[in-house]
């Protein structure tokens, strides 16, 4: 009978595991869309801004724009979402925990070993939570507010300097890692 319950756990096993993974699996897919419906549509808006009343006039779009749209976002997956960074511009909504921080030092680590940031993600349960991290890649149209502080127009280096006093958030180059952005949900 002992045999025949070890036979039978042994064969049971691996399919608990697989379900077990295919669950993960699927709140990966689920974070990692939640995650993606952000950055286009924030770009969108910014290019639009931009367009519209200059880089210096765009500067709100990621201020209020990028919190609404995430809220928006929250409210109709149950996700939470954020932006986070390892140098803050806004240090009243984006500084990263304990997990988001290692994960961001671990993304720049591979990007200076030559890794392409646009795929770099971490997901998994921690506590009775999902999170998930998606690397923000510095592009060109990125450089005009957050590239060295030396080439920023003086209306955007003005209006950022009223804004955030504190501002970190400058000196990137195309490529890096920007930030990430975070979600979160309770299981
Ligand atoms: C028009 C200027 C402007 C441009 C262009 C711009 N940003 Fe920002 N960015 C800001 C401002 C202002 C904030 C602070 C927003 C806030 O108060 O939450 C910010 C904040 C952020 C944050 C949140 C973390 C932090 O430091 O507060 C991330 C991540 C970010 N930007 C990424 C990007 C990326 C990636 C691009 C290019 C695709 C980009 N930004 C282009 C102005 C800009």
């Amino acid at each position: 009978m002992k045999t025949l319950l070890i036979a039978a756990a042994a064969f049971i096993t691996p399919f608990i595991s697989t379900l077990a993974n295919a669950g993960d699996d699927a709140l990966l897919g689920e974070a990692r869309n939640v995650a993606t419906t952000l950055p286009p549509k924030l770009l969108a808006s910014l290019q639009e801004e931009i367009k519209k009343s200059g880089l210096e006039g765009a500067i709100p779009v990621c201020k209020d724009m990028a919190p609404k749209m995430a809220g928006e976002i929250s409210k109709q997956t149950g996700w939470k979402i954020k932006r986070v960074s390892l140098k803050v511009r806004n240090d009243a909504r984006a500084i990263p925990d304990e997990w988001e921080k290692s994960a961001l030092e671990d993304f720049d680590k591979r990007a200076a070993a030559g890794e392409s940031p646009a795929q770099m993600e971490k997901g998994e349960k921690v506590g009775s939570e999902y999170r998930y991290v998606k690397a923000l890649p510095v592009q060109q149209l990125c450089l005009n507010c957050h590239g060295p502080a030396d080439q920023l127009s003086p209306a955007v280096k003005s209006v950022l300097g009223q804004h955030y006093p504190n501002d970190h958030a400058t000196g990137y180059s195309v490529g890096q890692i920007r930030g990430a952005i975070s979600v979160r949900k309770p299981l």
